[in-house]
């Protein structure tokens, strides 16, 4: 192997202890500390661990965190009314209603739903259009927030370099191309409709997959030599119940000069922005001046 490892772990531990410093300075001072709400729709697998990681990071760093767990079948007014109390809320500094919902309920109402103060997704359309304006008072969403701070902890320079993202959700693709083309990347985003689509991520001096369609299809044959790789995707492997990536781990880290494991690379980053954004808020939220440069 000669990829370096992008470790999200090692990275994302930085962040936590620097967020755990800073809460117990405000709780000190101000007498109360960040909240966040999560509202989990169902019993989605995937889901109910993304939920508890979250908690568990909220409480190792300080951060209050409540679940509203409600029933699959909960109407869509319902959910409105929640939401509603919760915007309302001044101890709430945080909502985040977990993805996907069920099919009968409309993900962009509710999404747009949530107070834009309060967005720490990101996924407002309030916070989307602050973020391709480039106005820095919005939520940007954690994941590609996360890789962003991970390739700058590491040095990776982005200026001036040929970045391919594969996938253009709102939740990582879109975002990410956009924080690249603002860090004066040359950008192309690929999707289920590329055509020769190894002839564009071959060209890619930074490749970030976030496909989450097909373990390890890329392939060294996807990548150019010395190529950083950044692999968003989490799928679980029935035969092994091991979680794997886009990205072909083994043929790929022969060529590539930094590439993200996975589990261990994107994941920990996104919570630790999510914490970021939810601090982020309370500081907003209480006018309190933000004396940690990095949020
Ligand atoms: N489901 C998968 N990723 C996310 C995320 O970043 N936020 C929310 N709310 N749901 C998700």
């Amino acid at each position: 192997m000669v990829a370096k490892l992008l470790d999200g772990k090692k990275t994302s531990a930085k962040y936590v202890e620097s967020f755990k410093s800073l809460i117990e300075r405000v709780k000190l001072k101000y007498k109360k500390v960040p909240k966040l709400t999560v509202i989990l729709v169902g019993e989605n697998p995937a889901s109910l661990i993304y939920v508890k990681n979250k908690q568990k990071r909220c409480e190792e760093i300080g951060i209050s965190s409540e679940v509203i767990r409600l029933k699959k079948d909960v109407s869509q007014k319902k959910l409105l009314e929640v939401i509603s109390k919760l915007n309302k809320d001044k101890k709430v500094n945080g909502v985040l209603v977990q993805l996907p919902l069920p099919s009968h309920i409309d993900e962009e109402v509710i999404i747009n739903a949530v107070s834009p103060e309060k967005d720490v997704d990101g996924f407002n359309v309030i916070n989307k259009g602050k973020l391709f304006i480039g106005d820095k008072s919005g939520f940007i969403p954690c994941t590609p927030l996360g890789i962003l701070k991970m390739l700058g902890n590491y040095k990776i320079k982005i200026d001036g370099k040929k970045v391919v993202v594969l996938g253009r959700s709102f939740i990582v693709g879109k975002p990410m191309a956009e924080l690249m083309l603002q860090n004066n990347a040359t950008v192309t985003i690929c999707h289920s409709h590329t055509k020769n689509l190894k002839d564009i991520t071959k060209s890619a001096d930074i490749l970030i997959s976030a496909m989450g369609v097909k373990a390890g299809m890329i392939k060294s044959s996807y990548v150019k030599d010395g190529a950083v790789v950044v692999d968003v995707a989490m799928i679980r492997n029935p035969a092994t119940n091991k979680l794997v990536g886009d990205v072909d781990f083994k043929s790929v880290s022969k060529i590539a000069s930094y590439m993200t494991p996975v589990p261990g690379g994107v994941g920990p980053m996104t919570i630790a922005m999510l914490m970021n954004n939810t601090i982020k808020a309370f500081l907003t939220q209480n006018n309190i001046e933000n004396e940690d440069t990095q949020i």
